[in-house]
């Protein structure tokens, strides 16, 4: 079988690497690989590619950034001339980026069967630019591969009950299962002169947080309180950093750091007091960790993080934000359990579902 394998944003990098893993241990499958070039900073690109053995892309179609029209359909023109020479049996998305959607569209217009890697997730918030590429992608998609029970509820919701639906569980967690010891020997926290469970780990990204002042001001509010209390990392993501800057987010106990490499990231939330955060993936990976996450939002399309797992949704009001890290600093939180089927084996599922059908 020939598999087309997209990805484009560092969250789709993380997601990739086990489907390839996979696919090659499994041995039945011609993989290609595309990297549409959303994101292209090395430490928003290569370092992932480097650190996680994932082979170097047979299609790189170096889109870069741009208003979500333009950057969507820049991709869609790049991604359809490799599509028609590759001609793959399956086209294989991951995630909810424009990368995402943009090439299930694609593929759904060229009569290529596609399957969606994380499939169902709803956040049932409009506004997200992800919510809707999640709805479009899962409208498009043949087979829908899900990482937690509310997926499937979801799906069958919309009406999708006619596709094959599986809920295999989380394929961002089988690269951390994969690379957990690795990430250990980076002392990442003994290197920044941080003491183990005695510092916050915050990123932000999300366009709601970060490009709305009075939104930003609240958060920033918090984290000036909360950095007088403990040291506070922010690797700050290519997007935040100079908004950060100019909301005169300087505090001595802040430090803004560059994005950081998956084996150093993991290594530092593995040993935070908690991350405060508006990423869909460390909600996940928190939860897998046991280490407290407060989400930044409003809602979250991955509930079972908060109904199984250790996060909790605290909105973006200061005094909310600051009153739910003095619980955690308390120790007045829920270690949690980790969901079913995030033990590492999901892209094998799904490598067994490809492989067990005629697509
Ligand atoms: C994208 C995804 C988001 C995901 C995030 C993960 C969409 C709509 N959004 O958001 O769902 O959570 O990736 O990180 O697809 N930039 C750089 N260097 C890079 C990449 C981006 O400088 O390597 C800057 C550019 O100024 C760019 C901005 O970041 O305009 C936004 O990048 P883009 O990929 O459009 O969206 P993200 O905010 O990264
Ligand atoms: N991540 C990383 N370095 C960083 C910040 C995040 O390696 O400095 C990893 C982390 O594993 C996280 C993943 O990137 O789960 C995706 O995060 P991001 O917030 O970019 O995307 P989202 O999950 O919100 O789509």
């Amino acid at each position: 079988m020939k598999v087309l394998l997209v990805a484009g944003a560092r969250p789709n990098f993380i997601k990739i690497a086990p489907l390839v893993a996979a696919m090659d241990a499994h041995g039945g499958f011609v993989r290609e690989l595309v990297h549409t070039g959303q994101h292209f900073d090395d430490s928003m690109s290569a370092v992932f590619f480097a650190e996680l053995g994932i082979p170097r892309p047979d299609h790189d179609l170096k889109v870069g950034s741009g208003s979500h029209a333009r950057q969507t359909a820049e991709i869609m023109s790049r991604f359809e001339p490799v599509l028609r020479r590759s001609a793959p049996d399956v086209v294989v998305v991951v995630g909810d980026v424009n990368s995402t959607l943009a090439c299930a569209l694609t593929a759904a217009k060229e009569g290529i069967p596609v399957a969606h890697v994380e499939a169902g997730l709803r956040s049932f918030d409009r506004r997200m630019p992800e919510e809707l590429n999640r709805m479009v992608t899962d409208a498009l998609s043949d087979l829908l591969f899900v990482s937690e029970p509310a997926g499937v509820t979801n799906l069958l919701r919309e009406g999708l009950g006619d596709r094959g639906i599986h809920l295999v569980g989380n394929v961002m967690i089988d690269t951390l299962r994969r690379f957990r010891e690795a990430a250990r020997e980076r002392q990442v926290a003994r290197r920044l002169g941080l003491v183990a469970r005695q510092y916050a780990v915050v990123t932000l990204h999300r366009p709601s947080n970060v490009d709305d002042p009075e939104v930003l001001g609240g958060i920033l509010r918090a984290l000036g309180r909360i950095s007088a209390e403990v040291p506070v990392i922010l690797p700050a993501h290519p997007r935040a950093r100079g908004i950060l800057m100019a909301a005169g987010a300087e505090w001595p106990g802040l430090r803004v750091i560059e994005p950081l490499g998956y084996l150093d990231f993991l290594d530092l939330i593995s040993d935070a007091m908690v991350a405060i955060t508006d990423s869909g993936g460390v909600q996940e990976e928190t939860t897998v960790l046991g280490v407290p996450c407060l989400t930044v939002r409003e809602n979250t399309e991955r509930p079972i993080t908060i109904e199984q797992g250790s996060n909790r949704l605290v909105g973006t009001d200061a005094l909310r934000i600051i009153a739910e890290f003095e619980r955690v600093r308390k120790g007045e939180v829920a270690q949690g359990r980790v969901p079913d089927l995030w033990d590492g084996g999901a892209a094998r599922r799904i490598v067994e579902v490809l492989a067990s059908r005629e697509v």
